[in-house]
């Protein structure tokens, strides 16, 4: 079966699009066949990659397969996947906004989304779900999809607070729906500065709470923009195409980086 993992964290900006579709672009570049699934209404994985007429004015959206209001059903998904170049995504839409309170209210939907990528006709290795900054349905649904999650966290005093907010709900959807089992694969350190210095209590409660061999780290570096700039992901940006050749280094130093996020996924596949 396909592997699956969602990246979630409902604090906005910490990273959960760029490490979903540069861990994308890890996997496409080592041969697996990716699928990236864009749960988050405000598209961020699908503008990064340069789909802004598909999550603009595209004829469908998860919200037509998801909601019963929507004019497909979950077989249909396949009909929402476009290339990016690199890896296949269902793009996320406008229309997806309305999507969280037809999801509250509609009996299973939480589990809408699970039931659709259940259907899928094509073979992937792996899907990744950028799940949106907030906790709801979508969120919910995302994990209930995959029952594996990884957690950016930016590195800073406060994060785990975040995460055991995020703990508490994988709980309460474990409670709920007792047939899944969500399965904390680790945490990616999100934008590290260049010294770095990640303080002392920040790296001890990551460890204890994740295992130290699970506590990815992604430095801070203009390279990671300078890629989305060129809607690809790290492993296609080409530094001196783009005008900026002193990038070169940092490029290698943020692929070594991911690629350590995708030899441990590698071993799932
Ligand atoms: N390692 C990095 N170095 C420098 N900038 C980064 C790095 N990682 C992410 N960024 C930048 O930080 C910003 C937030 O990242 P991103 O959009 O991935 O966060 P997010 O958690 O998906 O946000 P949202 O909650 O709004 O969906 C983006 O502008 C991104 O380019
Ligand atoms: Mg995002």
């Amino acid at each position: 079966m396909t592997y699956r993992i969602t990246v979630a964290m409902q604090k906005g900006g910490v990273g959960k699009s760029t490490t979903t579709i540069n861990l994308a672009g890890a996997l496409n570049d080592r041969g697996h066949d990716v699928l990236v699934v864009d749960a988050d209404p405000q598209g961020g994985a699908t503008l990064k990659m340069g789909l802004r007429e598909e999550y603009r004015t595209g004829d469908h959206a998860l919200f037509d397969v998801l909601s019963d209001m929507g004019t497909l059903s979950y077989d249909d998904l396949n009909e929402l996947i476009v290339s990016t170049g690199e890896f296949d995504m269902v793009p996320s839409h406008l229309k997806n906004f309305n999507l969280e309170k037809y999801l509250y209210s509609e009996a299973g939907g939480h589990e809408a989304l699970r039931k659709a990528v259940d259907r899928l006709d094509a073979d992937y290795d792996i899907i990744l779900i950028d799940s949106p900054p907030n906790l709801g349905p979508l969120s919910d649904g995302s994990l209930i999809a995959s029952e594996n999650v990884l957690f950016p966290s930016h590195p800073n005093t406060i994060a785990r607070d975040s995460l055991e907010i995020l703990f508490d709900e994988i709980e309460t959807i474990e409670d709920k729906f007792d047939q899944y089992d969500i399965k904390t694969m680790g945490a990616v350190l999100n934008e590290v500065p260049s010294q770095g210095n990640v303080a002392r209590e920040v790296e001890d409660w990551f460890s204890e709470n994740f295992g130290e061999d699970y506590v990815f780290k992604i430095p801070d570096r203009d390279v990671v923009e300078h890629a989305i700039e060129y809607r690809t992901t790290i492993y296609q940006y080409d530094p001196e195409e783009a005008g900026y050749p002193w990038d070169a280094d940092a490029k290698e130093d943020i692929m070594a980086s991911y690629d350590q996020i995708a030899d441990y996924v590698e071993g799932f596949l």
